[in-house]
């Protein structure tokens, strides 16, 4: 993808890919997706597919496929027990990876569920560069306690940092004194922090924090949803991986961890999960929750049809021209907002685009949810659903005190290869429009507010009646243009 120069012409991302089977897609009338959104308690989880124009909410299980994919789809072995779909996943992931023991799960979460439930006791403590949702909730469940040690520098929003998702070594070391390795249930770094902006994490980094795991005994664990961008950056941001393949990045940096999990929703492009294993004893730990909790040790409660469009996903991945489009489209969105002046998470990274809240709407208080008013308002003006992930996305104190994220964020998936660059072309017109309104939009208060994971199923309304006088901006700008 990024082989291919230009002519006398600013350079576009070129698709290395060609499209064989579409979705129609439906814009409905401002006035029917204020409608639409008021009846989702302003929470875009709650809309219905059938009312979003360009479904930006995430890119979890929405990667579009490829031709290979949906074609082993076909040669499944539909097995109870010993598939040899299985084996052919197993053993992809052993070649890739270079882990001898593999647990497949019917999602990310069932791998942090299980990890959990084997390593985390009350009173340890996990250290990561920065948690995601579900993996604090399940580590929070079991007693456990979670420290974020990523960098002061990774939590700026504006930057040009090439590896944000960095783990300071110096926190690393200082909670290691402070609770006593013993007690330190794990390191995690997630490749690719999903919080902080899809922003990755240097193989060096990786490497140093090895030696200080190493050093203390300690297990080292990757969380590898997202890694698939974050060997992209390795590639084309990290000095000594500049001459090495996808295969050889990935091997290195597999090669430092103990135990491997990744959310098949992401890596690979196609719903699943699975934790990969270094060590034989951990893994007859972890092996008889499978049964448990996902279904028998052959599939984990993926479909055997899944699983085979996995291995070729897996496979995929190791190719650039794959792996690249992603990244270089988010870039090519942040880059064309950050020129207008919208606040945007810098550098570009993967998974989405990030809107930063708290400068574009920095009328609104915390208090009053400024990223989901904005995922809110952006819905209303363009049919496009983003996702919270600021203060809705955290869970309230054990007091009822709200914790007020650090970064207030709507993030803009780019489901890999799902999109065009004209649609990213909209996207970034009509945040544009709303950014030059955003005086009209308001905050939003609760209605109904879950105990556990908030954000999933909360239901909330707008302070006052400012969506109206949007609508209303709105068709004084455009007419009847939808
Ligand atoms: N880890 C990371 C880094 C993730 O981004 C996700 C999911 C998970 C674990 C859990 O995996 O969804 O298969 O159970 N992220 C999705 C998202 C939900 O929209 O970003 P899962």
């Amino acid at each position: 993808m990024a082989t291919v120069k230009f002519y006398g012409e600013e350079s576009v991302p070129l698709e290395m890919h060609k499209v064989r089977i579409v979705q129609k897609l439906n814009l409905l009338p401002i006035d029917q997706r204020l409608k639409a959104i008021s009846e989702a308690g302003n929470n875009t989880f709650l809309l219905q597919n059938a009312d979003v124009f360009l479904d930006m909410l995430t890119d979890s299980g929405v990667n579009a496929m490829s031709d290979q994919q949906l074609a082993a789809m076909m040669v499944a072995d539909d097995a109870y027990a010993g598939s040899a779909t299985y084996t052919r996943l197993a053993d992809k992931l052993h070649e890739i990876f270079g882990m001898d023991y593999f647990l497949p799960t019917h999602q990310g979460r069932a791998c942090e569920h299980i990890l959990a439930k084997v390593l985390v006791q009350p009173g340890t403590v996990v250290a990561m560069n920065y948690h995601f949702t579900t993996t604090k909730a399940h580590i929070t469940l079991q007693g456990g306690v979670v420290e974020e040690l990523v960098a002061d520098a990774g939590l700026e929003v504006t930057s040009d940092l090439p590896f944000k998702g960095d783990i300071d070594i110096a926190k690393l070391e200082a909670v290691i004194k402070k609770y006593g390795a013993d007690k330190i249930a794990f390191v995690r770094v997630e490749s690719g922090t999903n919080l902080i902006g899809g922003q990755p994490v240097s193989l060096k980094n990786l490497a140093d924090l090895r030696k200080v795991c190493s050093q203390h005994g300690i297990l080292y664990v990757l969380d590898a949803s997202l890694l698939a961008d974050n060997l992209y950056f390795n590639k084309i941001r990290e000095e000594s991986c500049k001459n090495l393949s996808i295969r050889e990045i990935t091997r290195k940096v597999a090669d430092l961890f103990d135990i491997i999990y990744f959310s098949a929703r992401k890596l690979g492009c196609a719903r699943g999960g699975g934790i990969c294993i270094r060590d034989k004893e951990l893994y007859f730990k972890m092996r008889g929750l499978v049964p448990l909790y996902e279904g028998f040790l052959t599939y984990g409660g993926m479909s055997v049809r899944e699983m085979e469009a996995l291995a070729v996903g897996l496979e995929e991945t190791m190719d650039e021209d794959m792996i690249s489009q992603g990244p270089q489209f988010i870039a090519c969105m942040v880059n064309d907002l950050d020129k207008r002046g919208i606040p945007v998470i810098t550098p570009p990274g993967g998974l989405g685009c990030h809107l930063d809240a708290k400068r574009f709407v920095d009328h609104i208080p915390q208090s009053q949810y400024p990223a989901g008013a904005l995922a809110s308002a952006l819905y209303i003006v363009s049919g496009i659903r983003g996702m919270e992930r600021g203060t809705l996305s955290e869970q309230r104190e054990p007091d009822g005190s709200e914790v007020f994220a650090n970064m207030e964020l709507v993030r803009l998936a780019l489901p890999r290869r799902v999109f065009t660059l004209s649609q990213v072309k909209y996207a970034v017109d009509r945040i544009a429009w709303l950014h030059e309104n955003r005086r009209l939009i308001g905050g939003l208060e609760f209605i109904d507010e879950p105990p556990i994971l908030r954000f999933f199923y909360g239901l909330l309304k707008p302070v006052s009646d400012w969506q109206e006088k949007l609508v209303a901006k709105f068709r004084a700008d455009f007419g009847d243009s939808l």
